[in-house]
This record gives structure tokens, C-alpha cells and sequence, in this order.
């Protein structure tokens, strides 16, 4: 199988962008003025504006045939019907079937998984009633006030970043808290202030095998055991999330109180399955279903919208374009919105472990750029901190701003200040400033000529840098589930167009490999095996100075 860079249509995009990259947005929009009107589009309670990118419907129209070129809708098709497209674990991908709210029968194996996922729903539900009216309480009869999901990565990232964002649906009498990190640092912070009579821990890995979790897991469970002095405890204050029984009950928790899913959910894709359980904990059964709607809705216009009207298909192509035509390395993603400050966070693993492949499904080396480097930070604190670069520096960085048109906190003139921060941003980004204009500025403000010259360089902008406005009316459980399962068919609509497998993560094990092989060292005292100089001169090093 050729690489997509062979294609007539690759290749006619890399033509296409030696004529675009002198061209100014500006210029499009002075010389179209429907261009905002038709480069934007609504879907499943999300409003995207893509105009202020540098493409004219010629690039959408080469974008679109490079997508039939890859057969992105056949992909899509495979991937909902429970093809096992992750080719290296012969697995499924079916996030979407966690979030079917229309029942529609999917076969993995001949076998519809619906059943399955609704009766886990179910348990979970009965689970989140008795922990939330009260009736599920701790060994010493004391109602359940903090639950603690320990997990790290697809077990982590979701639920945390889901339960900050859905703050303003949470009640006071049940905090949520996650521990990841195996830094103790992590676990005693956050334990320091609870009382063990009444948290709750939600031990939540994938393969229960993770050495981070279940050290943590380890590490709580003493010190339960310790404050209530009784073993028996542990039954009251753990459940499990796991697709490993055989773990979960060797670890001492009643597979009663696990909650399953399937090896055809990818950990970065899980926080609609029962590793969502801490979000429905927080925010209620109901709410969890609302977002488990949102994304549904998502789902059924990725699935079924034409691409030229697809949002997520199209935000997937613009990120194409940049990435591989326009020679971009990075993706910001800007969410105005405090509540989604760890959406950039959860991306981050969402997009980069997914697309951070160097081969495509085949196993043949790739000769183009893949997954770019996600990252970012709320406005407006990113706007003192980094925007800077993204205005003057000498790189294109593509970038996301999501924001809400209705605050949950409309204080004063706080949500009106905020916004107008998001609309001048992606303005300056296009529009930039003149060296013409900023002479004349500086000129008009007293400047003497020769400063006034130096200065106009340096407060010239460049501008013609490209961005994606989302807007929704609210951030709700809802439009939130559609963010995310828009993000989600984003990056499978790119690894689609790479030709590489989206849903494995080969590229984490050879660091926790050698974790092993050195932790046998530092515990024993003496460095073994066989290691670089530098890395043996480290490990020395550390473990003298432990001795001491
Ligand atoms: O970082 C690698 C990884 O396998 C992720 O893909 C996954 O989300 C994370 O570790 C946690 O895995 P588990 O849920 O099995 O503990």
C-alpha cells in the first residue's frame, strides 16, 4: 500500500499551498463578503466558524478529495460498525457504542455489545443513587462526603477534566478528587484533609496492572487500613474500574463492586464507559446520560453529514493542511473557559498518543508529519503568558478558541470582558497590524522619527494567522459531550488521512520497561545491567546519595 503522500491529491495540496501562502485572509474576506457566513456551520449544539483560515473553497474542495481519496467515510463506517480497525491489537474501537443512546444493535464478533454496555449503565446508576442519597456508607455507618478515583491517563485525564468542567452542576456534599501521579506527593496532598471514615476510592485502570495506580491504589489501602484498624473496611471504601476481574479481586476488592468494560475501549477514549463513574458520582446519574447525548449527537452528524458539512471531518482536514502542507508543528487549544482548563491536558493525550505514529497501519515508515504537538491554556491567562509567540514569533501555530455565549457565573461585566478578549484575539491574529499603521500610530502618539521607525518594526504583526472559533450557548453536559466527540473524530478523521492506526499506544512501553529494570537496581543497591554512561552515572549517583 502506497503512502498518501503518492497521491495525485496529496500532491495537488502541495501545489495548491505554494500559490495560498502569500494570499491574506483579509483579502478573502474584503473580497467575499459571505465568506464568514458559508465557512461556518452548526452541529449537535456546537457553532464552528472556520473563515479565518487561509484556504479558499478550492483548498476545502482538494482537502475533500484528498478525504475520498483515503476513504474517510468508509473508515467511518467500519469504525462504527465494530470493524476491529486497531489492526495491531485486533480490537474494535467502539467509544461510540458506550454512548449509542439509540440502542442500535453493533456486533463485535457477531454479538451485539448494547446489552453489555446498558447493564453496566444500570449498575452504575443504582451504584451512584445509594453513594449520592446516602444509603451506600463507609465501614463505620458515616455517609460517603469525598470519593478519590485513583487512575492515570485515559483513567485520569476524562473524568478530571469532565468534572471541572461540570463544576457548576456538583453539590457541596460529594467532592471529587484524583490522584495519578506516583509521586507520594500526589496521594498524601490530597488524602491529607479527608477523613477516611467517609472517602471513598475508585481504583480505575484499564488492565489494573498500571504500576502508578496500583501503587497509589496500594498506598490508600493502607492508609484506610490504618485509621479504621480494620481490614474488613476496605470492602465499604474501594470499587474498582477495570476489564481485569481476575486483578481487581486478587487486589481484595468484590468484584460486586467493579464495574467492567471492554478491551475494544482505548483508555484515551474511556470516560464514557464506567471509568466515567466519578463523573456521574459528581454530577449525578442523569447529568452523565446528558453527556453521553451530547456526544451521541455528535457521533450521528460525523456519521452521517456529508464531508463538506462535516465539523468534525473538515477541523481534522484544516489540520491537515497546516501540519503537513503549511509545515505547522503545533495545535493550540484555547478554551475560554475556566471550567475547561484541563481540556488542553486530556487532548494532549487524546490526540498525541493517538496520532503520534511514525508508521502507517501497514508498517511502512511514513514520509510526512503526523500528530502535531496539542497543547494550550484557558484565555485569558494564556494571553499574558504565550500569545505573544503566537502573534510575532516566526512559527504558524493553528488554534482552537472555545467559548460560551451564557456564563454559569454571570457576574458583573466579567463574561462580556471575556469574550471580547476571545473575538479580538482571533481578529488581531487575522488582521494583524501594518508596519504602515504602526509608523503612523507611534508617528501620531509624539514618537520622533527615527525611534518611531525602530519602534513601528517591532509593533508590526504579522497577522494572517489561522483560527477556529467554537461557540456554544452554555457549557452543559450536552455541548460538552459534543466537544469531546468532536476532538475524538477530529483526530480519527487525521489518522484516517496519515493512514496510520489511531488506537494504539506502542510508543509508552519501552520507558516503563527499563521503569522495571532500574527499580530492581535503585532497591537492590547497585546498578546491574547494562546502561549508557550517562544514565549509569545518574542511577549512581541517586542511589549513593538515598544512603546517605
Ligand atoms: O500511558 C499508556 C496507557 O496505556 C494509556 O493509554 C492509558 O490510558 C493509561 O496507560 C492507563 O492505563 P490503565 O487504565 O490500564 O491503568
Amino acid at each position: 500500500m502506497s503512502l498518501v503522500s503518492q497521491t495525485p491529491q496529496w500532491q495537488a495540496l502541495q501545489g495548491h499551498w505554494n500559490e495560498m501562502k502569500a494570499v491574506r485572509m483579509a483579502d478573502l474576506f474584503a473580497a467575499d463578503p459571505g465568506r464568514a457566513q458559508a465557512m461556518s456551520l452548526s452541529a449537535a449544539g456546537l457553532y464552528l466558524d472556520y473563515s479565518k483560515n487561509i484556504l479558499t473553497r478550492d483548498s476545502l474542495d482538494k482537502l475533500l478529495d484528498l478525504a475520498e481519496a483515503v476513504d474517510l467515510k468508509g473508515w467511518t463506517r467500519r469504525m462504527f460498525d465494530g470493524v476491529p480497525i486497531n489492526n495491531t491489537e485486533d480490537r474494535a474501537v467502539l467509544h461510540i457504542a458506550l454512548r449509542n443512546r439509540s440502542n442500535r444493535p453493533i456486533l463485535v464478533d457477531g454479538k451485539d455489545v448494547m446489552p453489555g454496555i446498558n447493564a453496566v449503565l444500570a449498575r452504575m446508576e443504582a451504584f451512584v443513587g445509594r453513594v449520592r442519597s446516602g444509603e451506600w456508607t463507609g465501614h463505620t455507618g458515616k455517609r460517603i462526603t469525598d470519593v478519590v478515583n485513583i487512575g492515570i491517563g485515559g483513567s485520569n485525564l476524562g473524568p478530571k477534566m469532565v468534572c471541572a468542567a461540570l463544576a457548576p452542576y456538583q453539590s457541596e456534599s460529594l467532592r471529587v478528587h484524583f490522584v495519578s501521579n506516583v509521586d507520594g506527593t500526589h496521594l498524601v496532598e490530597t488524602v491529607r484533609r479527608l477523613d477516611p471514615e467517609t472517602t471513598l476510592f475508585i481504583v480505575a485502570s484499564k488492565t489494573f496492572t498500571t504500576q502508578e495506580t496500583m501503587t497509589n491504589a496500594t498506598s490508600a489501602r493502607d492508609w484506610l487500613r490504618a485509621a479504621l484498624g480494620d481490614s474488613a473496611a476496605v470492602a465499604r471504601h474501594f470499587v474498582a474500574v477495570s476489564t481485569n476481574a481476575g486483578k481487581v479481586a486478587a487486589f481484595g476488592i468484590d468484584t460486586a463492586n467493579m464495574f467492567g468494560f471492554w478491551d475494544w475501549v482505548g483508555g484515551r477514549y474511556s470516560l464514557w464507559s464506567s471509568i466515567g463513574l466519578p463523573i456521574a458520582l459528581a454530577v449525578g446519574f442523569e447529568r452523565f446520560v446528558e453527556l453521553l447525548e451530547g456526544a451521541h449527537a455528535m457521533d450521528e452528524h460525523f456519521r452521517t453529514a456529508p464531508l463538506k458539512e462535516n465539523m468534525p471531518a473538515l477541523l481534522g482536514l484544516i489540520g491537515v493542511w497546516y501540519a503537513n502542507f503549511a509545515g505547522a508543528r503545533t495545535h493550540a487549544v484555547l478554551p475560554y473557559d475556566q471550567s475547561l482548563r484541563f481540556l488542553p491536558a486530556y487532548l494532549q493525550q487524546g490526540d498525541m498518543e493517538s496520532n503520534g505514529k511514525r508508521v502507517t497501519r501497514e508498517g511502512v515508515a511514513i514520509d510526512y508529519a503526523t500528530g502535531p504537538v496539542v497543547w494550550g491554556e484557558p484565555g485569558t491567562d494564556g494571553q499574558h503568558a504565550f500569545y505573544q509567540l503566537i502573534h510575532q514569533g516566526t512559527q504558524m501555530i493553528p488554534a482552537d478558541f472555545i467559548g460560551a455565549i451564557h456564563s454559569h457565573n454571570e457576574l458583573g461585566d466579567h463574561h462580556p470582558k471575556f469574550m471580547a478578549n476571545f473575538f479580538a484575539q482571533t481578529e488581531a491574529l487575522m488582521r494583524g497590524r501594518s508596519f504602515d499603521e504602526a509608523l503612523a500610530e507611534t508617528q501620531a502618539a509624539g514618537v520622533a522619527d527615527g525611534q518611531a521607525r525602530l519602534l513601528a518594526h517591532h509593533r508590526t504583526f504579522p497577522g494572517n494567522r489561522p483560527t477556529n472559533s467554537l461557540l456554544m450557548e452554555r457549557l452543559t453536559p450536552r455541548t460538552l459531550g459534543a466537544l469531546i466527540a468532536l476532538y475524538e473524530h477530529r483526530i480519527f478523521t487525521q489518522g484516517v488521512v496519515w493512514g496510520i492506526n489511531s488506537f494504539d499506544q506502542w510508543g509508552v512501553e519501552l520507558g516503563k520497561k527499563l521503569a522495571n529494570v532500574i527499580l530492581a537496581e535503585i532497591e537492590g543497591g547497585k546498578v546491574t545491567a547494562k546502561h549508557d554512561a550517562s544514565t549509569k552515572a545518574l542511577l549512581e549517583r541517586f542511589i549513593q546519595h538515598r544512603r546517605r
